[in-house]
């Protein structure tokens, strides 16, 4: 078992880390002056005119970015707080203490693992990670770790509070698609919600490394914490975006599948985890995720003579199947829904 989080802080960049040239990020076009959408949820609930406008900007950054982050959004600051901090201190567990979750076994409900790529190269992520499924929260739970002593408890809120966000947000989202308001509420949004609790140890050599190779998500929706590291870039045109962490924000974009049902409008755009030499970052990804029997197509209402379908439809586990099979860029994955 091999963990990044476990070895005594590193004074050069192990062979094994190290990308190709063509795959770093030292020479990327980082857009600085891009100004990334914030949009504050408050009071969405009760004031027509301020649903239209929170519609607004959610189709608008949509659009634009496939990203935005969510401010006044609802969930307590210490559900967030306690949430990153007990993860933090699942990693800082001694090794012996983890050893038991490690596995290389993808089918497992929850897993600790390291440095595992996307797109099979031989180099390895600066990042360990858990993944585990979080939703429906009794069929899981006894997945979870018992240690540290307030995991689950911790885990179980959490995971309800960022669904009912979630739930909050795919209603906007139909709503501004002009679609029933709960279209997305049922097997669309209903399939075992998925974590990834990202953990990117400070690294000697940033310039070399990666936290995580460009990918675009392949669900419907991310919601993702990062506590105050930054970290995530996004794409944008021919550079990447900074996504500069905002204290109990969550940074929300969106999937191929949601990319697929809205007909292309909403796209699920690239995006990557760079690494610091500074400080430890930890970042947790909520995955909004199908029944795995779910009918995905173009929804029919957004389609007419001048929107024909522009992706075929399927049964989302054939996609999965599929693309667990194939590399992870967008390009490749687009392949099998034409
Ligand atoms: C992700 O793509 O899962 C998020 C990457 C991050 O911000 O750590
Ligand atoms: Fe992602």
């Amino acid at each position: 078992m091999e963990l990044l989080s476990n070895q005594p802080m590193y004074q050069t960049v192990p062979e094994k880390y190290i990308f190709p040239p063509e795959k770093r990020v030292v020479n990327d076009i980082i857009l600085h002056s891009v100004n990334f959408p914030v949009i504050d949820l408050r009071g969405g609930r009760v004031d027509a005119e301020g649903w239209c406008e929170i519609i607004g900007e959610i189709m608008k950054a949509g659009k634009e970015f496939g990203f935005f982050q969510v401010i006044n959004h609802g969930i307590p600051e210490k559900t967030i707080s306690d949430m990153l901090q007990v993860c933090d201190e699942f990693f800082k567990m001694p090794v012996e203490e983890k050893a038991q979750y490690y596995s290389n076994d993808l089918s497992k409900p929850f897993l600790l693992n390291s440095s595992t790529t996307y797109d099979k190269s031989e180099t390895r992520y600066w990042r360990d990670y858990l993944r585990l499924v979080c939703y429906p929260i009794e069929e899981v739970i006894d997945s979870w770790p018992e240690k540290p002593e307030n995991f689950r408890a911790v885990l179980s809120e959490y995971t309800l509070q960022v669904r009912e966000l979630s739930s909050k947000l795919l209603k906007l989202i139909a709503e501004g698609l002009g679609l029933d308001k709960d279209y997305f509420g049922g097997d669309f949004s209903t399939g075992k919600t998925q974590m990834n609790i990202n953990h990117y140890p400070p690294c000697p050599d940033p310039s070399l490394t990666m936290g995580l190779l460009p990918h675009c998500d392949r669900h419907l929706i991310t919601l993702l914490a990062q506590g105050t590291v930054s970290g995530l870039q996004a794409r944008y045109m021919e550079g990447w975006i900074n996504v500069e962490p905002i204290p109990n924000a969550f940074v929300i974009n969106f999937g191929h599948q949601l990319e697929i049902i809205t007909n292309g409008l909403l796209k699920s755009v690239e995006h990557r985890a760079v690494t610091n030499s500074a400080i430890a970052r930890t970042s947790i990804a909520t995955l909004i995720i199908p029944k795995t029997d779910c009918l995905i197509a173009p929804a029919k209402e957004l389609l007419n003579e001048n929107n024909p379908p522009k992706y075929k439809e399927f049964i989302f586990s054939e996609f999965i199947k599929a693309y667990s099979a194939a590399s992870a860029s967008r390009e490749d994955v687009l392949e099998f829904f034409k």
